[in-house]
């Protein structure tokens, strides 16, 4: 008997819809799946766009009203990988029609977006995916696991910092991610979700936390031209944050870190040991631990692609690096594995729901100056 197949309809072509057209159609070509996937429709406005998209990324056809793949009764999955400001319609309609969620970050504009989400996809019963692709990089899938085990022992200090620079130049137009209404939040919601979201996974939950909102360049050119428009949402932002372990986390998101690119960073200080992960340098793991021989001890870089390292054994042999678009491939794995076993997904919409719990907080506390309990 061959095996079931899941269908999928993804809402959204560009960025994250490459990234997640290149999962679906590579994950059974690497890890040995209990599904099939098939790649039935991919949807965006634009019919030229979405035409071209749908024959690049290996659809069978596309449409360009999320409404009618919602409703095809052949789909099994809904893929969201649109602006913010539809998240909430598309991801509430599709836990209606009974299909399977799988959301892009963060997943509402706001709390009372995501509360709706997750009420809505707890009623629907079925599983549900938020695509926090980082846990996924084998380096950090090994940090969790050798925290796991205790390796660090108690976690003092979680330091994140997720820094870009594409927008530090005034010129550089108003484009939706600069716009609240389209994207909730700024730098914080775009980037600093993914940095909350690893220091949920690695060091637990977050009780409090104060912060602070910047925005550098209050006016920019708007991109179809005549004249400029307001930015409305932070350029950057900063927080201290008190884990429920005790644990202490900074968190710093910014586009405005002129040279650096898309660096991901994190180090955690445990009373045994250190780990430090660069998404720039993602197939290392930097490890010290108190644990060597007096003498010997110093930050050591692991390679994280021996085969018996997470994920690292379903590609290449030892040494041979993977990239960026293999963290969305294991995470499809993960996903597609977790529900064919009938188990818990992580992160899925209830993590999505408590990482804009954090959001949030962060932004009551950048508005009042003072420390907001979560
Ligand atoms: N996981 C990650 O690392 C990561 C990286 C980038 C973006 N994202 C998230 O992915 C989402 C999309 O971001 P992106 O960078 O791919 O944006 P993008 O601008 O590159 O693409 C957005 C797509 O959505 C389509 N779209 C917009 N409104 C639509 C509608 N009403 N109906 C159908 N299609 C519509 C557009 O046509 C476009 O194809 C956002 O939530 C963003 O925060 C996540």
């Amino acid at each position: 008997m061959g095996k079931p197949t899941l269908t999928v309809g993804l809402i959204g072509y560009q960025f994250m819809g490459k990234a997640h057209s290149n999962a679906y159609r590579q994950v059974g070509r690497y890890f040995d799946l209990p599904v099939d996937v098939r790649m039935k429709t991919i949807c965006g406005r634009t019919e030229t766009g979405v035409r071209k998209a749908a024959e690049t990324f290996g659809w069978e056809g596309f449409e360009t009203d999320w409404r009618r793949v919602v409703d095809d009764p052949e789909i099994d999955i809904i893929d969201v990988s649109t602006p913010g400001d539809s998240h909430c319609d598309i991801v509430c309609a599709a836990a209606e029609a009974g299909k399977s969620v799988w959301c892009e970050k963060p997943i509402g504009n706001t709390i009372a977006e995501a509360a709706k989400m997750r009420d809505a996809v707890a009623k629907s019963g079925k599983p549900s995916v938020v695509f926090h692709n980082y846990r996924f990089a084998p380096a950090v899938s090994l940090a969790k696991k050798w925290i796991d085990e205790g390796r660090l022992g108690r976690i003092f200090h979680f330091r994140a910092a997720y820094l870009q620079d594409w927008i530090a130049d005034p010129q550089f137009p108003r484009v939706w991610r600069l716009e609240k209404a389209r994207t909730g939040s700024g730098a914080l919601g775009d980037i600093g979700s993914h940095i909350i979201d690893l220091g949920r996974h690695l060091v637990g939950e977050i009780q409090s936390v104060v912060g602070q909102l910047e925005t550098f360049v209050t006016e920019r050119p708007l991109p179809e031209g005549g004249g400029s428009g307001p930015v409305d949402v932070d350029d950057a932002a900063a927080f201290i944050a008190r884990f429920a372990s005790g644990a202490l986390g900074t968190f710093e998101a910014t586009r405005f870190a002129v040279g650096r690119k898309n660096a991901n960073r994190f180090e955690i200080n445990g009373e045994k040991g250190s780990l430090v992960f660069d998404l720039e340098r993602m197939n290392e793991l930097e490890y010290y631990s108190e644990l060597d021989p007096p003498g010997t001890r110093g930050f050591r870089t692991v390679l994280a692609t021996d085969s018996s390292h997470p994920f690292a054994g379903r590609y290449w042999p030892v040494g041979h690096i993977i990239g960026y678009e293999h963290t969305f491939i294991n995470l499809v794995a993960e996903a597609l594995v977790a529900r064919d076993r009938g188990e818990r997904f992580r992160p899925d919409i209830e993590d999505g729901y408590l990482n804009q719990r954090v959001l949030d907080a962060v932004e009551r506390s950048a508005a009042s100056k003072a420390w907001v309990n979560l």
